[in-house]
């Protein structure tokens, strides 16, 4: 009997449920809020990212050497702070983006960014700090000769800012290979359900990878983690 009217409400569900990305928003948004509730008390808030940024750079890399590659560039906010906070002469910077904005729209459940949003006219900012290069192009096409020729054994960063599922789960899948225990990766819209925090998940889910959470920001919006 009960099988019975589940199926039935199955069936009426399948019929007056519309195709709707804030349908699955409201499908994702609890996983995030249980994820959220069990990391409460096991690690550092900010305020803000850069202070996010100060603790990682002071406790976690310290003066050694570091890849710090950074998936969503825009006008360089975030990677050229990390370049000012980081004394390391060997260290490298890498920052990856189209400049030409977001290749499509980004939506949560009550705003939307249309695709281009973020665009810089195709021009990657400027900086007089030669430890910081830009790699122009989507993800999808230039991180794998990016990776073809890294052998870099420094400890590595990644900082996802690309906002999208599609860019945050192609960059973790196919730099899993780099993502070696240690390896610190920043999250900067964490909070977006569909987006980076679906991303994540899904790709430690395939991938088998497991993770402390090392700093986050209040409500956990930015959040960084180290793999195990
Ligand atoms: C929120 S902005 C980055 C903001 C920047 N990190 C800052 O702190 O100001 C997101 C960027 O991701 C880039 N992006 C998203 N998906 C991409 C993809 N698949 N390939 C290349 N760039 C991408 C967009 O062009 C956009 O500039």
């Amino acid at each position: 009997m009960l099988g019975a009217i589940r199926k039935f409400c199955r069936h009426i569900a399948l019929i007056i449920l519309p195709d709707s990305d804030r349908l699955r928003f409201l499908a994702y948004k609890p996983k995030f809020e249980a994820w959220r509730k069990k990391q409460v008390g096991k690690h550092p808030i900010f305020a803000d990212r850069t202070e996010m940024y100060d603790f990682i750079n002071r406790e976690i890399i310290g003066n050694q050497p570091m890849v710090y590659l950074e998936f969503g560039v825009f006008k360089g906010d975030s990677i050229k702070y990390f370049g000012g906070i980081h004394g390391n002469e060997e260290s490298q910077f890498v920052g990856f983006d189209t400049f030409e904005g977001l290749p499509e729209d980004w939506q949560d459940f009550s705003r939307t960014l249309s695709s281009r949003t973020f665009s810089t006219d195709g021009k990657p900012p400027l900086t007089d700090d030669r430890r910081i290069s830009f790699v122009k192009g989507l993800f999808q096409q230039t991180l794998p000769s990016f990776l073809e020729q890294y052998s870099s054994s420094k400890q590595l960063i990644i900082h996802n800012d690309s906002d999208l599922y599609s860019a945050t789960m192609y960059v973790l899948s196919r730099a899993n290979d780099i993502i070696v225990p240690g390896t610190i990766i920043i999250f900067d819209e964490f909070y977006s359900a569909m987006h980076e925090f679906r991303a994540f998940d899904d790709y430690c889910s395939s991938y088998m990878r497991n993770y402390e959470v090392i700093a986050a920001q209040e409500g956990h919006g930015k959040v960084a983690v180290r793999m195990l």
